[in-house]
């Protein structure tokens, strides 16, 4: 069981009907992201993948210890915009609409990260319209990364055909735009400000390999640069940075990464690198909890059907794992009938959806003990969960939301 003493007790607290629910530590967050910054070098700039939880409450706890948020989309753009008002922003993403472009200059962000030569005409054309408006731009690559490099990660983004930036080819054709003297995105072409790289080549990556990809992407961007003969301010080596479902109380080492960050700006004294986690911040700061409505036995095995289910929490059946989780018995049964209880020793955890596929934790031996009433709290439920989720499906109501900082004593929020 993760859950800090402060989730256990809110839960606890909840009626049955007030459950499904996310309950939230931000206090435990704000320590969370402090230690990962204390852990990176001055010149390494951090900032967070909001598209892993975009909640407001997250974001805002997060201010004291990102250096900016990057966001994905025109809505994130202003739902993050309203959240953290004064917050520099990077604006990512394959696909980026005309109308979303037009939004993001006018909005001041404070990096782009061009995935495209189109996107670069594209914003040309808006910076056309607006001549007094200029944009800093990092673009993002897919690299051929070293045999290896990218075997065991969860989620590969680079380093193979995918529709994410631009490949090497691409890259150098799009230096060339923004660079030589004379071109097709003249005459805004200096409103175009080359800053850098960026790459997100995977998720999912330990602190070794993490390293091991930052120094590629360095590397490679050193020499494009020396190539072009423009000046690298920036590399932005992406996130990816793993979380272990199989393990929640295991850590990404930032320590170590940190020390390795370090190591290779010694070696770059004029550059400035960003990462952009995202996972590996939030994940651990939130928790699904719910009840066991029934346990049955079905063909030999033990099933718990939980309120709920991955139309909450579909990170289980997008990644294909079992979602950790701990109980928190509750003893009071108040009905004349027999409680059903797990029998075997161990039990999938299912939701309410009719289909197969709802399913949080396949045969947990944590369910050994189970008992229908009982409480279930699905751990590293902060980052990729409900705003990945098909909410609609089936037409359960809502989970509710709760915000702790410092519960009881600090100020809760509840929706
Ligand atoms: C461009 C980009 N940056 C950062 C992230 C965050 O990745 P993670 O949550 O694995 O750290 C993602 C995730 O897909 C991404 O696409």
């Amino acid at each position: 069981m993760t859950a800090t003493e402060a989730v256990r007790r809110r839960t606890a607290e909840l009626q049955p009907e007030q459950l499904p629910a996310y309950v939230y530590d931000l206090a435990a967050l704000r320590k969370h992201a402090a230690a990962v910054r204390a852990a990176l070098p001055e010149r390494v700039e951090l900032y967070y993948a909001a598209k892993a939880n975009p909640e407001a409450p997250v974001l805002a706890a997060l201010s004291e210890a990102v250096d900016g948020y990057e966001v994905s989309s025109g809505g994130e753009l202003a739902h993050v915009r309203a959240a953290v008002p004064d917050a520099p922003l990077a604006f990512g993403g394959p696909g980026k609409t005309p109308a979303e472009i037009a939004a993001a200059v006018d909005a001041g962000v404070h990096r782009w990260h061009v995935e495209s030569e189109q996107e670069l005409y594209r914003l040309a054309a808006v910076l056309a319209d607006r001549p007094d408006a200029a944009v800093d731009v990092l673009l993002r690559v897919n690299l051929p990364v070293g045999a290896g490099t990218l075997d065991s990660v969860a989620l590969a983004m680079g380093g193979r055909p995918t529709p994410f930036g631009l490949d090497p080819d691409r890259a150098e054709a799009a230096v060339r735009l923004l660079t030589e003297p004379v071109g097709p995105l003249d005459p805004v072409r200096r409103r175009l400000r080359l800053r850098g790289v960026h790459a997100h080549l995977a998720s999912g990556l330990a602190a070794a390999e993490q390293l091991a990809l930052a120094e590629q992407i360095v590397g490679w961007s050193t020499r494009l640069a020396e190539r072009h003969a423009f000046a690298l301010d920036e590399v932005n080596v992406g996130g990816g940075m793993a979380v272990d479902y199989a393990d929640p109380d295991a850590r990404f080492d930032w320590v170590a990464f940190g020390a390795g960050l370090g190591k290779l700006l010694d070696r770059h004294p004029d550059l400035v690198l960003r990462i952009e986690p995202g996972r590996a911040l939030t994940a651990y700061c939130g928790w699904y909890a719910t009840e066991v409505l029934d346990v049955k036995r079905s063909h030999g095995e033990d099933f718990a059907v939980v309120r709920g289910g991955t139309h909450h929490l579909r990170t289980p059946a997008t990644r294909g794992h079992s979602q950790p989780f701990g109980t928190l018995p509750v003893e009071d049964w108040p009905h004349p009938w027999e409680r059903p209880a797990v029998t075997t020793g161990r039990a999938t955890l299912a939701g309410q959806l009719c289909t197969p596929k709802d399913v949080l934790a396949h045969a947990a031996p944590a369910a050994a003990r189970l008992r229908t009433g009982d409480r279930v709290l699905f751990d590293l439920a902060g980052a990729y969960a409900w705003n990945i989720s098909h909410h609609e499906f089936l037409m359960h109501p809502r989970p509710g939301f709760h915000y702790l900082d410092g519960y009881p004593d600090g100020p809760t929020e509840d929706r």
